[in-house]
């Protein structure tokens, strides 16, 4: 299963909910799941979960027709709770949009190897992010109870929808839910005529202690953002998508 996490503006909550998403579903199924880094760089996730990796996207993205799992996990980076990683190009603007095919056939061949990829395609709808929303089987779009959010997601299910995205494969995240000012998710929901599929509550203390440790937030002490994340898991994991109001 291809997870992608897309913002529907910049930094809405998209690697925070790529990362601990990809751990929380690797500690519930104890299945191999790889988070990919497809933001174009600077991407976030390695250093989300302090790690270093040595190879990232790129170098991933040339050794393309791959087929040997011990050759793969020379690419990937291991962290501590489980999950692999595979980072962030180093070069600004890669993936550019000449990378796109190869973004597609990594990520097809990284199903080989892992039962869930989850990527963080970041929040530019570049062809390269087209590709990889294209190919994902759930594509999350993760927003912030704010009007520029709410306009960017009627105006990317639209796009997503010509794209050949249909509904029933889009979700709606709304992060930092119970931040002063938020608009109700009620509100919401009534603009978009569909329904929020997950929501998320503010909590800066729970996610930058994770970042600056270098953990995931089930990692921490037990906190509403990781029930929260826990319950979009278990969403992924269920066997069958929920309907959606498309
Ligand atoms: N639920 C939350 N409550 C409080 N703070 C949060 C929450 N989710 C994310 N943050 C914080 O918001 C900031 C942005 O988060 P993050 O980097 O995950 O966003 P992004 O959408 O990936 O950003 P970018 O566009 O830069 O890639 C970070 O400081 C993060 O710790
Ligand atoms: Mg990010």
């Amino acid at each position: 299963m291809i997870v992608a996490f897309f913002g529907t503006k910049g930094g809405t909550g998209t690697t925070t909910l790529a990362v601990n998403t990809a751990a929380e579903v690797f500690r519930l199924s104890r299945r191999p799941t790889v988070v990919v880094d497809a933001k174009p760089a600077p991407g976030d996730v390695a250093v989300f979960l302090g790690l270093r990796p040595r190879y990232t996207l790129i170098e991933l993205i040339d050794q393309v027709g791959w087929t040997d799992a011990a050759l793969a996990a020379r690419f990937v980076a291991a962290h501590d709770c489980g999950i692999h990683v595979v980072a962030a190009s180093q070069d600004f603007g890669r993936p550019s949009s000449r990378d796109a095919e190869g973004v597609e056939q990594t990520l097809q061949q990284l199903q080989t190897v892992y039962d869930t990829v989850v990527v963080d395609a970041g929040s530019s709808l570049t062809t390269s992010a087209k590709a990889v929303l294209t190919l994902a089987d759930v594509v999350i779009l993760v927003g912030n109870p704010d009007v520029p959010c709410l306009r960017n997601l009627q105006r990317l299910t639209d796009a997503l929808r010509l794209a050949g995205v249909g509904g029933e494969r889009i979700r709606i995240a709304l992060n930092r839910l119970s931040d002063l000012g938020a608009l109700p998710a009620a509100h919401i929901e009534k603009a978009l005529s569909r329904p929020i599929d997950f929501q998320i509550g503010s909590d800066y203390r729970t996610a930058a202690a994770a970042v600056n440790a270098g953990v995931p937030v089930g990692a921490l002490r037990p906190t509403d953002l990781h029930a929260q994340i826990n319950a979009m898991a278990r969403a992924l994991l269920e066997p069958t998508p929920r309907p959606t109001a498309a």
